[in-house]
């Protein structure tokens, strides 16, 4: 089975660095004429891509990878869980355990993952093998979508889900819990309020644990899906990531999503930081350091958010994490701090991204995110959800080593899924 032609044109633009604007012009085709190559398949202005661009596609790829290897850039060896392994073992505790270059490579399995997300496709590679969804501390994306992505692959899940119902309310340590679980499925993903404790638990076993949110800690799969977001968006918008503004807004201090995406946004090049946070929530200052560390960034902190979201490219808003609160007395932002449609219309650009992990506290004194934003084709946060199943099919596709059966695995499905998920879905939200 060919490469569909959407996967092929995305992983060679990422290996070729290049916008769809920049890659149109370099192929010598119209940009519409890629753009309707890209879209999905269902999609009334979706368009065959000619064999002799695909040949010319992989000629121009072909070239660019003999130029790399006799260059003097690290070669790649190896499998991709290989690669990224702790310790020998399989397993996702942070994103400090990717290069660009591995980052990049997920996301390409997870573009083939796409027709399954979108439910134009199904595959029973993980047919047989269990997942353990282990979520001490409330959850809805990453526990339902972890499962939904194991299931969509073929898997089952059996799930417990806070500490009342598991035997750690009884006292049993994390190394029991984690052995115990280990001899009943092939895969963990684990929530605890503590940071460290996931790596505890992938000590403890030789299966595939992912961290699904350790306390104040990290978020990696959380990080992945927004990183392939702002790429995919970027995609669409003609921008290069290298180079560009990302305003990460709110409780940058205990909101663990933001600790795992600035680091891994860290890995391009030449990047804007602007850091804005109510006083007493500032991002760890070891996290800054290792951002400062890399890439020629320019990093800048404030509490003024209007100054802090002026032009960038990516606002990325996060809830005041009021469970890790410890002495400080805040309770939820000021209304000077809420991001809404009287801000986005001042102060962002046409292009501007409008981002956020979920979830938002939607009640009236949380002034977090504001709804009135919702039929705004920039704000991004269900296009955000959406990639959580394609990212982390293709995080346990790695993780347990069925990533190069995807593909040739495929069958349609036999029912009608819905053009548009929402009510509110913008026009492009099918878009690659
Ligand atoms: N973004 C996120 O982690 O959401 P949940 O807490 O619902 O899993």
């Amino acid at each position: 089975m060919a490469v569909a032609q959407q996967v092929f044109l995305r992983d060679a633009m990422r290996k070729l660095n290049l916008t769809r604007d920049m890659f149109s012009a370099r192929i010598g085709v119209k940009r519409r004429a890629l753009d309707s190559w890209l879209l999905p398949e269902p999609s009334h202005d979706f368009r065959v891509m000619p064999e002799v661009v695909r040949r010319f596609v992989t000629e121009i790829v072909e070239n660019e990878a003999l130029l790399e290897k006799y260059s003097d850039a690290a070669p790649r060896r190896g499998s991709l869980r290989d690669r990224i392994a702790i310790n020998d073992k399989h397993q996702l505790l942070s994103v400090d355990q990717f290069t660009r270059d591995s980052v990049e490579e997920l996301f390409y399995i997870a573009d083939i993952m796409q027709p399954i997300a979108r439910r134009q496709k199904v595959s029973r590679v993980l047919e047989g093998a269990v997942l353990g969804n282990l979520f001490f501390e409330a959850s809805t994306r990453t526990r339902v979508s972890f499962g939904a992505a194991f299931c969509r692959l073929g898997g089952s899940v059996c799930d417990t889900t806070g500490f009342t119902f598991s035997s750690m309310a009884k006292g049993e340590s994390i190394y029991d819990t984690s052995r115990v679980m280990g001899g009943y499925v092939d895969a963990m993903v684990i929530r605890h309020p503590e940071q460290g404790s996931v790596a505890e638990f992938a000590a403890a076993t030789n299966i595939p644990v992912v961290n699904g949110g350790d306390g104040s800690g990290e978020h990696p799969s959380q990080a992945l899906l927004d990183l392939y977001t702002i790429l995919t968006e970027f995609s669409r918008l003609g921008k290069l990531l290298d180079g560009a503004h990302i305003a990460v807004v709110g409780d940058l201090k205990y909101g663990r999503t933001v600790h795992s995406l600035v680091k891994l946004l860290a890995l391009y090049r030449g990047l804007k930081f602007t850091l804005v946070s109510p006083k007493g929530l500032e991002m760890p200052t070891e996290i800054i350091e290792a951002v400062a560390q890399q890439g020629n960034h320019v990093i800048e902190q404030t509490n003024n958010l209007e100054q802090g979201i002026t032009g960038a490219d990516v606002i990325y808003a996060t809830r005041v994490q009021k469970e890790r609160l410890q002495s400080e007395q805040i309770r939820g932002y000021g209304p000077e701090f809420q991001i809404n449609a009287a801000m986005i219309e001042r102060f962002a650009t046409p292009d501007t991204i409008i981002m956020h992990p979920l979830p938002r506290d939607s009640r009236p004194m949380a002034n977090d995110l504001s709804v009135d934003l919702n039929k705004d084709p920039r704000l991004a946060i269900f296009r955000q959800t959406d990639n959580g199943i394609p990212i982390r099919m293709a995080i346990f596709a790695v993780l347990m080593g069925v990533e190069t059966l995807v593909q040739h695995s495929m069958r349609d499905v036999t029912w009608s899924p819905p053009t548009h998920i929402g009510p509110d879905d913008a026009i492009f939200h099918g878009m690659d």
